[in-house]
Order: structure tokens, then sequence, then C-alpha cells
């Protein structure tokens, strides 16, 4: 079995990656989409959104991190997938899920279910594009409003010689409304040979193994869940009691401090609010802390606010 840290843009960043990936369990993250439109993308521009590059393809724990590239136009895909390959990249994901009205009106993201053919081409280009022994993956959702291309499209990607899939088992109009429809991950993994992880509302260790049952698959992909409960992952590989809150916190002030090393110290406080915002559902010891952090800005009163409570 491994277990794949899903990306999340504005979520998982990469100092949530090196904290999450520190406590335990996650076998690979796949980073938040980098937009591909109409050029060559810079070095400096990929390092902003995965500067693991800078250290191998790896967070400070060793988990390797493949970048997502999410767009529309195989040529510039595959140029771009190359490019990023040759930066050391451990892998290229490619997005066929995104539902955001922004990169769907621009013929990226979940837009492309609707036609397999040009998933095809995406895939074949950037798999020719890369070196031999670097995975060209793609991510899917199930469609766009409905599930009437999920097979096809699961094939244009095994077809295009991709060499894992993964599936989030919900269409576009199903938003993030729950429950994903993990009925259709063991219909795709029935058509296709190629290696796949399923993905969706994966939210308990009992969900982990759940998933992987019903599915027939191994490998599964958990995006929110660990963002809840960090140790999840650790927890669905070898079981055990779940993290308190007072041994969460010190990690919680590591994240804050490897964010104010990151970004300007003024946006710190909002992204830790945002963690903590999410955890509380799963602590609610972790309540009275964000209720202090909400109206506060300055970092260094946040932090200590951090180490006392
Ligand atoms: C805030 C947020 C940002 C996301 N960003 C991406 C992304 O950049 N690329 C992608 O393929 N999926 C993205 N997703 C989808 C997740 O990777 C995952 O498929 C989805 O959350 C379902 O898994 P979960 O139920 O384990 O969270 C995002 C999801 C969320 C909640």
């Amino acid at each position: 079995m491994r277990l794949i840290l899903a990306p999340m843009e504005g979520l998982a960043d990469p100092s949530l990656r090196d904290i999450l990936t520190r406590l335990g369990g996650i076998d690979l993250c796949v980073a938040e989409f980098v937009r591909v439109t109409n050029h060559l993308l810079t070095e400096k521009f990929v390092l902003r959104t995965v500067p693991e590059l800078d250290h191998g393809g790896c967070t400070p724990s060793g988990v390797p991190v493949r970048v997502q590239l999410l767009g529309s136009d195989p040529v510039c895909l595959a140029e771009n997938a190359a490019f990023i390959a040759s930066l050391g990249a451990p892998g290229i994901d490619l997005n066929f899920g995104c539902p955001a009205p922004t990169v769907n009106r621009h013929g990226g993201g979940a837009v492309l279910l609707a036609f397999p053919e040009q998933i095809h081409a995406i895939v074949a280009a950037t798999r020719r594009a890369v070196p031999e022994g670097i995975p060209v993956t793609a991510k899917m959702r199930l469609g766009l409003s409905d599930t009437s291309l999920t097979l096809e499209c699961a094939r244009a990607i095994e077809a295009g010689g991709a060499d894992e899939i993964t599936v989030h088992a919900r269409t576009r109009s199903d938003g993030y409304r729950p429950p994903a429809r993990w009925e259709w991950l063991s219909q795709i993994r029935e058509v296709v040979t190629l290696p796949m992880v399923v993905n969706g509302d994966v939210w308990t260790p009992e969900d982990g193994q759940n998933i992987r049952r019903v599915s027939g698959c191994e490998d599964v992909m958990v995006g929110r869940g660990v963002i809840l409960r960090p140790d999840l992952m650790r927890r669905i590989k070898e079981g055990g009691e779940a993290m308190s809150w007072e041994a969460l916190r010190p990690w919680v002030l590591d994240y804050f401090d490897l964010l104010c090393a990151r970004m300007e110290h003024r946006h710190a406080p909002g992204r830790l609010k945002q963690w903590m915002g999410m955890m509380r559902a799963a602590y609610p010891e972790a309540q009275e802390q964000y209720q202090s952090l909400r109206t506060e800005r300055d970092p260094a009163a946040v932090r200590k606010m951090l180490a006392g409570f």
C-alpha cells in the first residue's frame, strides 16, 4: 500500500508538506498545480510552487514530490513537463479534475473530461517528452456533470501511456459534496491495467481500509482528511491511538515558523488560521486557540500564543 498526499492549491503548501511528511505515513506527495499556458515557465516560477526541486525533489524528510501541471495544449504541456523533469522532478502529474471556473474557462482541468481524445493527446505528448524512468501520471474526476465518459477518459489516459492514474470519485458538478462515489472506482479498475490510486472522502483510518476494499485498489490519495488529522496516514498504515492536540501543538508551532521563514510575516497568520480552522473539526480543544488567533495579525503575538496554549 502507498499513501499519497493530495495536491491542494492554497492549502497543502511546501511548509505543510514538510510538517505532514515528517509526521509519517506519507509515501509520496503531489504538489498543487502549476498552470501552463502558451510559454515555457521559468525555473523561478516552478520553484515557488515546488521548492523541493532544489532538494532532490523531496521534502526534508525524504518524501518525493511530483509536480502537477494544468493546461490544455499538448505541445506546451509536453515542453514544460520536459523542462520540469530536467529540474529534477521525481514525476509529472497531469490535472484533469480541477473544477475552478477560471481554470475551466481556459480549457484546463475538469473540462477536458468532455474530450477524451484531447486527454489522450496530452498524456501521449507528455509521456514522449519526459525521459523514461520519470513517471507521467494523471489525476481525473469521474466526469463533468455525469459519468457517461468516465471509462473512456480512464482508457484514454492508459492508452496515452500514463504510468499511473488517480481517480477522485466525483464529477465536477458533485463539487466536494459527500459522499464520494467509491462504487465507480472498481468499475474503472476493471477497464484499465495501469496502477490506480483512489481518492475521495477518506477521513478516518477505517475509511482508508474501506476505500481499498470497495475499489480493489491498494494505493490511496488523501487530501482534506490529513489536514484535519495530521497523523491519519500513519494510522491507516499502523493503526494506533490518534495523536492528542497537546502532542500536535509543537508541530503547529513548527509550521508557523516555516511559514514565517518562507513568506512575508504579515501573511503567515492567515495561513495558520486556515489550517487551524479545519483542524478544530477533529480537535475541539483547538477551537479556543483558533478563536484567539482569529483577530491576531502580529506574528510575534501569534507565536507566543501558540507556544503558550
Ligand atoms: C483547497 C483544495 C485545493 C485543491 N487543489 C488541487 C490541485 O491543485 N490539484 C488537484 O489535482 N486537485 C486539487 N484538489 C483536489 C484534491 O486533490 C482531492 O482530489 C480532493 O480534495 C478529494 O480528496 P479528499 O476527500 O481526500 O480531500 C484540491 C482540493 C482542495 C480542497
